[in-house]
Parts: structure tokens; sequence; C-alpha cells
């Protein structure tokens, strides 16, 4: 089989990559590891970027979205057993987030790939990526038992982080991983249970970050920061919904519980590949970074980076010009390590680091302190928070 551009990986950086791909006449093909069902029911992601949702919607995807999405101006930061409105939108011009699970967005994107034509091959496992310093590079992948090749100019490593592309760019010694990890993890889950607000609660408490999120009015997500290497079945129901109300209720606000259906424990850390690109491989979205989901960046970074390689395969096919595709990397890792810093610093100032002293925790209530205030940290960390300025797709 052969192809133009080569994507590897079917989550929304490989299928937005593929939605802006076509529109823009440049053919491609996606080849996904695991069944239709499998990506489909991923839970991950709830909060999306303005920029994103642009993105989405200046590419026909945002239909479902923009009715089921719920816009959010702001969100509750509760510690020291206070409640605090943070206005994002009020401290930003007006911008604010979207809440629309990931799972949802993909199933979106899915449909859309499915209905204009473009080749999406599920079960299809990645397993070489060869010749990305020639021409013609080979996608070498495993599917029903047997062994394919995909023959394209280009591939799109969009596999996420423990995929084929970041392991291929990697051994070609030519780039740097840096990685930060962190002594705690987030054990997430879903409830049966209506939201007990309808903005997100952030909590900075001592015993732990506590974050509560939500996806329908019957159904809440919660996520509680954990030792890393918790397993999710030392956590039972009931010592869940305590130690989420002993992090999270202030006075007269309880939460409002229920069963709770699944359970996972995910690791926090940051990790950026640079070079985002080698020859004619470039990474995206979590294959090149992974940011600390506290500050629900992850995907809205992936979306970004998509809309520039987009751009750059559009550039080339229009004008024979890689001059775009060459400045690729540089322009994305700029974004990139400005998004990881501010993951980074909102997870330090909310998560409680384990024998932190007396004096460290003054320091976090210090800096928490400010930023419920009308300063220019709050300032600062508002335009963080909504989305540093994007491209809007062509
Ligand atoms: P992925 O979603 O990882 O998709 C990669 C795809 O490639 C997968 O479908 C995988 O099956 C496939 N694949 C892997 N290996 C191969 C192979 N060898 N061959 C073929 N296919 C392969 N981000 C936000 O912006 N907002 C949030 O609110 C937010 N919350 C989060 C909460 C949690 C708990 C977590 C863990 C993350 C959160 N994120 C959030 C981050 C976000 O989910 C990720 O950044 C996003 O999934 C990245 O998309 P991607 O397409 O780059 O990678
Ligand atoms: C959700 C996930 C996040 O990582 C976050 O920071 C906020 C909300 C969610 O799943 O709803």
């Amino acid at each position: 089989m052969r192809t133009t551009v080569g994507i590897v990986g079917a989550g929304p950086a490989g299928l937005l990559l593929a939605r802006l791909l076509r529109r823009a006449g440049v053919d491609c093909v996606v080849l996904e590891a695991r069944s239709r069902a499998g990506v489909e029911g991923r839970q991950r992601a709830g909060v999306l970027e303005q920029g994103a949702v642009e993105a989405l919607r200046a590419c026909g995807a945002a239909g479902r979205l923009d009715v089921d999405g719920v816009l959010h101006e702001g969100f509750e930061l509760r510690f020291g057993g206070r409640a605090h409105r943070f206005d994002v939108a009020g401290r930003t011009g007006g911008r604010a987030t979207t809440l629309y699970p990931q799972h949802e967005l993909v199933k979106d994107l899915i449909a859309l790939q499915l209905a204009d034509g473009v080749p999406l091959l599920f079960g299809a496992r990645v397993t070489a990526l060869e010749g990305l310093d020639g021409g013609r590079p080979v996608i070498r992948y495993l599917r029903d038992g047997a062994e394919h090749a995909l023959e394209c100019a280009y591939v799109a490593g969009c596999d996420g982080a423990d995929g084929a592309a970041r392991r291929a760019l990697l051994a070609t010694g030519t780039a740097r991983l840096h990685r930060r990890g962190y002594p705690y993890a987030w054990l997430g889950v879903s409830a049966e249970a209506p939201p007990s607000a309808d903005e997100l609660l952030l909590a900075a408490h001592d015993r732990g970050f506590a974050l509560h999120g939500m996806r329908s009015p019957t159904l809440s997500r919660l996520y509680l920061q954990v030792p890393a290497g918790t397993e999710p079945d030392d956590w039972p129901e009931d010592r869940i919904w305590a130690e989420l109300e002993a992090r999270l209720t202030v006075a007269d606000r309880p939460l409002s519980p229920g069963p709770i259906s699944d359970r996972c424990v995910f690791p926090l850390r940051g990790e950026v590949v640079e070079p985002m690109r080698y020859g004619r491989l470039l990474l995206a979205g979590d294959a090149a970074h992974v940011v600390p989901p506290t500050a629900a960046k992850g995907l809205s970074l992936a979306f970004s980076d998509v809309v520039t390689m987009a751009r750059g395969f559009a550039h080339w096919r229009r004008n024979g010009s890689a001059a775009l595709l060459d400045r690729y990397s540089d322009h994305c890792l700029r974004r990139v390590w400005q998004v990881q810093y501010f993951a980074h610093a909102m997870t330090t100032l909310l998560h409680a680091a384990p024998g932190a002293d007396a004096y460290e925790r003054r320091l976090r209530a210090s800096r928490l302190d400010r930023l419920v205030g009308p300063t220019a940290a709050a300032a600062e960390f508002a335009e963080n928070y909504a989305g540093l300025p994007t491209e809007v797709p062509f």
C-alpha cells in the first residue's frame, strides 16, 4: 500500500491530522493498534482549550461538541477550608474552556473520517519505521497476524508516549528525551452521582490534591492524588468517598456520593522529545511530549501540533517547499515548553509533596493566596489556563 502521509495512531492527534490533511487535499492512511471499540472507550481528558474547540470548528468537526459541550468560564479553588471562585473569562477578556469528553471527540472524528473515506485501519500495530532519512519511508505493521508495509512520503507519529514513532526517533540518537517524574499519581474514578457543582472543583489540601469534574447531569468524574505505585484495588469505594469528602468539602457544600463504576491509576509525568522530528518522521501529541494532567493541557497541545503540521504539509503540496515542515519542531517546541512550565507549576502548587515541612506548606499557601486575589499572578495563571494563542487551521 502507498500514500503521501502515513499516520501512526488514531488518538485525537492522528484523527484531527487526518481530517485536516483530507481538507488540504493531501492523501493519508491511519494505522491504529487497537480496535475501534478500544479507542472509543478510552477515558481520558475532559477539558478543551478554546483554541482546540476553534480548530475543530474550523474543520467541520464540532457538530456534536457545539451541542453537548459545556462552556466553563472558571473553576473553584478550595484550600484552607474555603472555596474561591477563579474567574478565567473575567481575567482573559472572555476566554473559556469547554468540557467535552475525549472519547466522545474521538468517536466524532472517527465517524467523520469513515464518512470522508480516509483509510483508517484498526488492529494495525506498527512495529518498525524504515528509511526515515530517505525520500520514501516504509511503515511496517502487523494486522490479522500478517506483516504489511505502507510506503509514504512522510510519517506522522501520533501513537502516544509508548508508541513506535517515539521509539524510532530516539533510536536514531539525534534527539533527547527530557523527563520529570512525580512521587504521586492520580486515582481517576467515574461515579454514578450528580455533579456537586457546575464548574470544576480543585482542592489543594494537606492530605493531597483532589479534583471534582463532570460528564453528564448524572455522572461525575473525580481524581485523587495518591502515592506513585498505588494499586486501584487498594481504594474501595468507601475509602474514595471519605478521602474526597476530607479534601474537597467546605462548610455547607457536601458532595453527592454515588456508586463508582470504574477506577484507574494514572502516573504523573512531564516529557519532551527534542527535536520532534528526524528526516521524514514528525512526532505530534503525546508521542512528542506528555504533561501532567493537572492543567488539562495534553489534548489541546496535541491539536496545536497537528494544526502546525497540517499547515506544513499543505504548503509542501501546494508549493513543493518543505520550509514549514523544516521549521515544525522549533515552532511547536516553543509552545510545548511554555505549557510544560505551566503544567509543572500548577502540579507542584496543588499537590502535597510527600515529606513537605511546615515551611514548604506555608510557601504553597502564600502562592495560592496571591492567585485568588486581583493580582498579576492571577492574570498570568488565567492566561495560561485558558490557553496560549493558537493557529486556526485553514
Ligand atoms: P493518544 O491519545 O495516546 O493516542 C495514541 C494512539 O496511538 C492510541 O489510540 C494508541 O492505541 C495508538 N498506538 C500506540 N502505539 C501504536 C502502534 N505501535 N501502532 C499503531 N497505533 C498505536 N488533556 C487535555 O487537554 N485536557 C484534559 O482535561 C486532560 N485530562 C487528562 C486526564 C488524564 C487522567 C490523563 C491521563 C490525560 C489527560 N489529558 C488531558 C491528556 C490527553 O488525554 C492526552 O494528551 C491525549 O490523549 C493525547 O492524544 P494523542 O493522540 O497524542 O495520543
Ligand atoms: C478533567 C481532567 C483533567 O486532567 C483536568 O485537569 C480537569 C478535568 C476531566 O476528566 O474532566
